[in-house]
């Protein structure tokens, strides 16, 4: 399989931010130096320059940018150049205080921090476009430039604004989605609690009400800024594209962020790339962030780039654990194995002022002598290395559903029946098919092809149109398994409940009718009882469903107060099944089921005896490259087939090849890759490691 085409390097990219900006001349030849010792290949920079690329008004100083590309570009050093449009400068905000950004109780927020902008002001968005221009004018066609790297985390700080401004382009974007002020009120289901509009001017966005708000509303001003900031991003890239069509664009995007449908954004970039922060202090955080991982190589079905990590601890958390030795590199080959196409940090050398003082880099306070330059050297040695990986995608027969109107509209405060998150039901599901050795991608309804998989989760599917209660029937006749969580099928997009009840177009598929939701009190001990006798406590929700002639109950609750009535059901059609879960099953329930439904549909599951022992396949039709990455501080044991390949061994004793397989011992940390040639074409298979 080739490089895709609009990828900016010819290998693994490797390198980081770089903020010359922030340092004097002398310095710059220094890192220069050092980087080229290292193997950096790509750096972003600058992203947050603007006083220094316009210090006033139309003032614009580029010269020493190009010096600096200048002598990046005779090092042979690459550059995600950043548009730097993320944090507009003093005086532009001085001049303009209505661009600052306004809170939901109406406080302004004022400069000093960053991302001090309301992603809707007109002076904003004409200075961005402006700076844009200059820059793609100037350097659109210098050498060292590979990737438009435009703004910078999009939302980190501020996505949504309640100003003025946004409440107008709210009504004008309502009304483009809704047709007219009737159609409005009409989707709202204004008609409760008085809460009708004669004037479309009446309309605001949703600030500080004294009850609960219209769940529509919020819904749809969830939409709205997610899609104002789309706005945003596509006026950079709408002028990168003119001006240099041949270079690709990105922005970095922030995992499963919540506030922007990243479906959306993909679909107007070149490439997607991440900023991954697994938190060294949490045992579990490899899994997690596994999750977004697969989000990241489903977006544009490609590899991806970790184009931000932390060479070790961060500075944002309260409290900031540092990465273990061998830890770094760990967490940079988790994200390869997963598809990215390289590894960068943030960032190469560590800020002495401002708020990220104490934030790891590459170059830490002690320069060259600090640990993560040791451990970075060892990093670029793995991914040129691995090389022959780039392009390659990963194995995997199992995918689940990420929707942003389900993620959305499952508010804390939604005036639902109880609080459920979608965020915590996809973490908990992820978890239990990350512990069967799966390697979970992520699909949009509708918009993905679901064919490719032999099993499809949606952990609950708050918010369910037709459309894509459609392509999920599709794909269960074409021999898919679906699992349903509970609260699927319960609201259209208008977060209006659909007719006759949940599981609204889902209903024929599932074959159940939800008559009530059940949450349980923390005092509520819901047996559920599987068909193998297996039996366990359900977590915080249950429902009471009627299920049709045709279903199969393969689990029931069991006592108070659901007695007897089903939990977990199935209907088979044509060649596939569909399994409704109504209740929350704890992990060590939801893990050895879905084994049995995966292993059922086909799936190699490969549950391991070692949970932080990942193993994770890419291949490009010919070769498969099998990564086994130890996540713990203790050593770990797998062993392989007899005929693999080595192509990165762990530090540490070499494996040792024997008639019945190749013996890997990982040190803590420590990540090995084979190479065998691939056994078949489809992305199900996996080889068989045994951890
Ligand atoms: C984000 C930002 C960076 C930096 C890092 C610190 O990813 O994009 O500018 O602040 O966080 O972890
Ligand atoms: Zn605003």
């Amino acid at each position: 399989m080739t490089v895709p085409q609009r990828w900016p390097l010819p290998a693994m990219a490797f390198g980081g931010d770089w903020n010359p900006d922030q340092w004097p001349r002398e310095v710059w030849q220094h890192d220069i130096t050092l980087m080229r010792q290292l193997g950096v290949n790509l750096l972003s920079l600058p992203v947050f320059a603007w006083p220094q690329l316009e210090p006033s008004e139309g003032e614009y100083r580029t010269d020493w940018l190009a010096e600096i590309l200048d002598a990046l570009d005779a090092a042979g050093i690459g550059v995600a150049l950043a548009t730097g449009t993320a944090t507009p400068p003093a005086w532009l905000v001085r001049a303009h205080p209505e661009m600052l950004p306004v809170r939901a109780d109406g406080v302004r927020l004022d400069f000093g921090s960053r991302q001090s902008y309301c992603p809707s002001s007109p002076v904003f968005r004409a200075k961005v476009a402006a700076l844009t221009t200059i820059l793609a004018t100037r350097f659109g066609d210098h050498p060292a430039l590979r990737l438009w790297h435009v703004s910078n985390e999009y939302g980190d700080h501020i996505s949504r604004c309640w100003c003025e401004v946004c409440a107008a382009s709210f009504r004008r974007w309502l009304l483009r989605r809704h047709g007219s002020l009737a159609g409005i009120n009409a989707a709202w289901g204004t008609k409760v609690w008085g809460q009708l509009y004669t004037d479309v001017e009446q309309i605001e966005v949703p600030r500080v009400t004294p009850g609960p708000d219209n769940p529509a509303r919020l819904l749809d001003f969830e939409r709205f800024c997610s899609d104002n900031v789309l706005e945003l991003f596509r006026l950079e890239l709408d002028i990168l594209g003119e001006l240099t069509p041949g270079v690709p664009r990105t922005t970095n995007f922030m995992g499963l962020f919540h506030d922007l449908d990243y479906w959306r954004f993909a679909a107007v970039e070149d490439l997607v790339s991440n900023d991954a922060y697994p938190d060294p202090g949490n045992t579990a955080s490899h899994t997690d962030i596994a999750l977004s991982y697969g989000l990241m190589r489903s977006l544009k079905s490609r590899p991806w780039l970790l184009i931000e990590s932390a060479p070790s601890a961060v500075s944002w958390r309260p409290v900031n654990v540092p990465k273990a030795p061998g830890q770094l590199r760990a967490h940079a080959l988790q994200a390869v194995a997963h598809g990215s196409d390289g590894a960068m940090f943030f960032q190469w050398r560590a800020a002495r002022t401002g708020p990220e003082r104490f934030h790891s880099a590459v170059l830490g306070h002690r320069g060259e002598a600090s640990r993560s330059f040791a451990e970075a050297s060892q990093l670029a040695a793995d991914l040129a290395t691995l090389a022959p990986v780039a392009g390659s995608r990963v194995r995997s027969s199992v995918a689940m559903v990420v929707d942003w109107d389900t993620i959305w509209a499952l508010r804390p405060d939604a005036s639902l029946p109880a609080e459920i998150s979608w965020h915590a039901e996809a973490h908990q599901h992820h978890a239990a098919l990350h512990q069967l050795g799966l390697a979970v991608d992520s699909v949009a309804l509708p918009g993905s092809d679901l064919s490719r998989y032999a099993v499809i989760v949606a952990p609950t599917l708050y918010v369910t149109s037709d459309a894509q209660a459609e392509a999920l029937t599709e794909f269960v006749r074409g021999g898919g398994t679906l699992v349903v969580g509970a609260f699927s099928g319960v609201v259209n997009e208008c977060e209006q409940v659909h007719a006759g009840g949940p599981p609204g177009p889902l209903r024929e598929l599932l074959g159940v009718e939800v008559d009530e939701q059940w949450p349980l009190l923390e005092t509520d001990e819901q047996i559920v009882e599987f068909d193998s006798g297996a039996r366990t406590v359900g977590r915080f929700w249950a429902e009471w469903i009627e299920p049709s002639d045709d279903v199969e109950v393969v689990a029931h609750y069991d006592g108070r107060p659901l007695h007897d009535l089903p939990a977990i059901t199935r209907r088979r059609l044509g060649e596939g099944a569909a399994y409704y879960v109504s209740a929350g099953l704890p992990l060590d329930s939801l893990t050895p089921w879905l084994h049995q439904v995966c292993a059922e549909a086909g799936v190699d599951v490969r549950m391991s005896a070692n949970p932080s022992v990942e193993v994770v396949t890419r291949t490009d039709g010919a070769t498969d490259y099998v990564f086994v990455i130890n996540h713990a501080p203790t050593p770990a044991e797998a062993r392989g087939p007899a005929d693999a390949d080595v192509l990165l061994a762990p530090d540490g004793d070499p494996p040792v090849r024997r008639a019945s397989g190749l013996s890997i011992t990982l040190p803590p940390f420590g990540v090995a890759v084979l190479r065998m040639p691939s056994t078949t074409p489809s992305l199900h298979h996996v080889h068989s490691i045994e951890v």
